[in-house]
């Protein structure tokens, strides 16, 4: 009959033009988890992609941001920066909401472990990765992994789409150095004080935030682009923590309101720093606009041919 089987505890409407059979699909090795989300590697039609499911003792908040998530991918459409969706799995059991697969991983842990080694005036790069870089990363590269953010937030901007959690953490890295941005379409309560716990790497999220996201929970694309600045600075570091003196958001933004600003870091052109310093101004509309920043990494990329 139509009775739904016992280990159903929801309900999803049919997408046809989305879900997939959910006997295509076999699940492989956990990709990484959150408190109420886990990301599996999965095989279906002979390609590799991720998994995106609610792990147990969930609740139904888990659920709806899950599928708030996905129904934001289905209505933003497909970049080649962003992670695309692919389908889903909503019927007869578990969501599973299934999307493009990175083989490298977040960007923050692929700079830090293919960083350059030997400098001695450059103290980030003194201590020796644990294993030799696998990829060999150029000042050239880091601009081009730049631009290619630029061009996936420059899209999600155009589509009304606010990340409010942009970090090197957040952006994966593809074959052939495609970079993807992650987590877009996550439902980010603002109201909550999530964003003053430190996340599950110890680290705190709060410094990537815009001082009006820190002071009044306000979030644009303005927002987006002073969090840009700092993944500038992450990549230009290989990965290091920004801000590494500063603990808690009291002490960032007065930091902030001071005028103060992270220095140019010393493997960073000039040019850069000036996009960087520009993100981070303190009033948002002096900060370029995603189309601006792309634009500006067009050019610089044109004269390093
Ligand atoms: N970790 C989380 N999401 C991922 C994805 N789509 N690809 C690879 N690793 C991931």
């Amino acid at each position: 009959g139509n009775e739904p089987a016992p280990f159903n505890e929801y309900e999803f409407p049919l997408d046809s033009n989305w879900e997939l059979p959910r006997s295509h699909l076999v699940l492989g090795a956990t990709l990484g988890e959150g408190a109420f989300g886990r990301v599996v590697m999965a095989e279906v039609n002979n390609a590799i992609v991720a998994v995106k499911m609610v792990k147990e003792g969930h609740t139904d908040d888990d659920i709806a941001s899950l599928v708030r998530e996905m129904e934001v991918m289905k209505i933003i459409g497909r970049h080649i920066n962003i992670i695309n969706l692919l389908g889903c799995c909503s019927q007869n059991g578990p969501l599973y909401v299934i999307v493009e697969y990175a083989p490298h991983g977040n960007l923050k842990d692929f700079l830090y472990k293919n960083r350059p080694f030997g400098r001695d005036q450059d103290r980030d790069c003194s201590q020796p990765p644990p294993s030799p870089p696998a990829h060999v990363i150029t000042e050239k590269d880091l601009i081009k992994f730049a631009h290619q953010i630029a061009r996936g937030m420059d899209y999600l901007a155009s589509r009304r789409c606010i990340h409010r959690d942009l970090a090197a953490r957040n952006v994966l890295v593809s074959d052939d150095y495609v970079l993807k941005i992650a987590d877009f379409g996550l439902a980010r309560d603002i109201q909550s004080t999530e964003y003053y716990r430190k996340n599950t790497n110890g680290r705190l999220p709060i410094k990537w935030m815009a001082p009006e996201s820190l002071q009044e929970k306000f979030y644009d694309s303005k927002s987006d682009v002073w969090s840009y600045g700092i993944l500038l600075w992450e990549i230009m570091t290989y990965g290091q923590q920004p801000y590494p003196t500063i603990m808690s958001a009291e002490e960032l933004y007065t930091y902030l309101m001071s005028g103060q600003r992270m220095e140019k870091p010393a493997k960073c052109s000039m040019n850069i720093y000036i996009l960087m310093r520009q993100c981070w101004h303190f009033n948002a509309d002096d900060r370029p606009p995603f189309t601006e920043i792309v634009e500006y990494m067009d050019k610089l990329l044109q004269t390093k041919e």
